[in-house]
């Protein structure tokens, strides 16, 4: 089907997403990202929002078999940031009127880890007298732990889903009762269910995924009622089993490289296309791959960006994989840098606003 056509049909089947997924022609992506980016004005607005992120322990007791913080991985050095710590970040992201703040580390189950995270979600919410929204990203968790959490001010969690196919997914994580796909697809369904604005992703160009598998990762977002998307193409990490699987078969040459990259703006742009109001973020992972690809993010079609809040001491071991950007920066330096990058593509940041999803509010109406 003619381009022009394609991107401007009503309902794009299962076909047309991966057909859009797979333009590679330089002018035929500019029409998709140009498309796209309409799209984001229509829906949002050339403005865009900031969710500091705050990866305040790389303890994992995972074992995911891209990632660079694994549980098996003892290159990596592992860190708690201390309480007072974090509670300074949340209140300086507060002060740079960020809007909303996002506490990452690797997964814990423990009972500690509950009550710790529990009681850290108290404290910020008392700064600003409970302004600064509060995102949450740490992993497979009860729907009891879900909802305490949420009661405790935690408004939005973020659970990537990783890939929509369950047999891709148990190729990337070890066989070991503890990375099951239902369980994942599971605990987004028990967040959804109790009222937190949900965020889902996945990682784009991994080994053996193919266009179709992309274009269902958007069904699935669609299904799954999704209200914000994190999602960045897969980037080698050298110490890791399926880092060493691609590096073997000689995929991380710059042209492998690019062709992940082209392959994450195009998912951008085609789920922007698709589910039109909900929140994009562009990833670091992008900029991993290419200097300007934070930038390229937004112009196909995200809003949002997440500057990183991460103690700078603490940067270099919070490496999920090879060449990521920032690591050398202090979080005043990815403020500012940031702001460049909105301000170079035409857009705006909306400082001081949580910046919600649109579609969030479509499904659950203000009072
Ligand atoms: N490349 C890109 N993204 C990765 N993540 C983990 N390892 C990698 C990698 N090698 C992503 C996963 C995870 C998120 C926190 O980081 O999607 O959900
Ligand atoms: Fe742990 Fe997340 Fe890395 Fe998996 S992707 S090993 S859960 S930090």
């Amino acid at each position: 089907m003619e381009l022009d056509v394609l991107l401007h049909k009503e309902e794009l089947t299962r076909e047309d997403l991966a057909a859009l997924l797979g333009l590679t022609d330089p002018k035929d992506r500019q029409k998709l990202y140009q498309a796209a980016y309409a799209v984001k004005l229509k829906y949002i607005g050339n403005v865009d929002h900031y969710r500091g992120l705050l990866e305040f322990s790389n303890r994992c007791i995972k074992n995911c078999r891209y990632c660079g913080i694994r549980r098996d991985n003892m290159e990596a050095v592992r860190f708690d940031t201390p309480r007072e710590e974090i509670l300074e970040m949340a209140q300086w992201a507060y002060e740079q009127r960020y809007g909303s703040l996002t506490l990452q580390s690797g997964e814990r189950q423990d009972p500690e880890f509950i009550d710790y995270v529990e009681g850290l979600l108290r404290e910020i919410k008392k700064i600003g007298k409970g302004t600064l929204g509060i995102t949450l990203c740490v992993g497979e968790q009860t729907e009891a732990t879900y909802r305490r959490w949420f009661e405790a001010g935690a408004h939005r969690y973020l659970l990537r889903i990783e890939t929509s196919n369950p047999m891709l997914y148990a190729r990337l994580h070890p066989r070991d009762g503890h990375h099951e796909w239902t369980v994942r697809r599971d605990c987004l369904k028990a967040l959804k269910r109790i009222g937190y604005q949900v965020g889902t992703g996945d990682m784009i160009g991994l080994p053996g995924q193919t266009l179709e598998d992309l274009a269902d990762d958007i069904l699935f977002y669609r299904e799954m009622g999704i209200d914000m998307i994190g999602m960045g193409p897969y980037v080698v990490h050298h110490n890791t089993p399926i880092g060493k699987e691609v590096m073997a078969a000689g995929g991380d040459c710059p042209e492998a490289r690019q062709r992940r990259f082209i392959l994450g703006l195009n998912m951008i742009a085609v789920t922007r296309l698709f589910l039109k109001d909900v929140n994009i973020a562009s990833t670091t992972a992008l900029q991993a791959l290419n200097p300007l690809g934070r930038e390229l993010g937004l112009l196909a079609g995200a809003n949002i960006l997440m500057p990183i809040v991460t103690l700078p001491r603490f940067r270099p071991q919070y490496l999920l994989y090879d060449g990521k950007p920032c690591v050398e920066d202090t979080p005043d330096q990815c403020k500012n840098c940031l702001a460049s990058r909105v301000a170079s593509v035409g857009d705006r940041v909306g400082f001081g606003e949580w910046g919600d999803s649109p579609h969030y509010f479509a499904s659950h109406p203000k009072e």
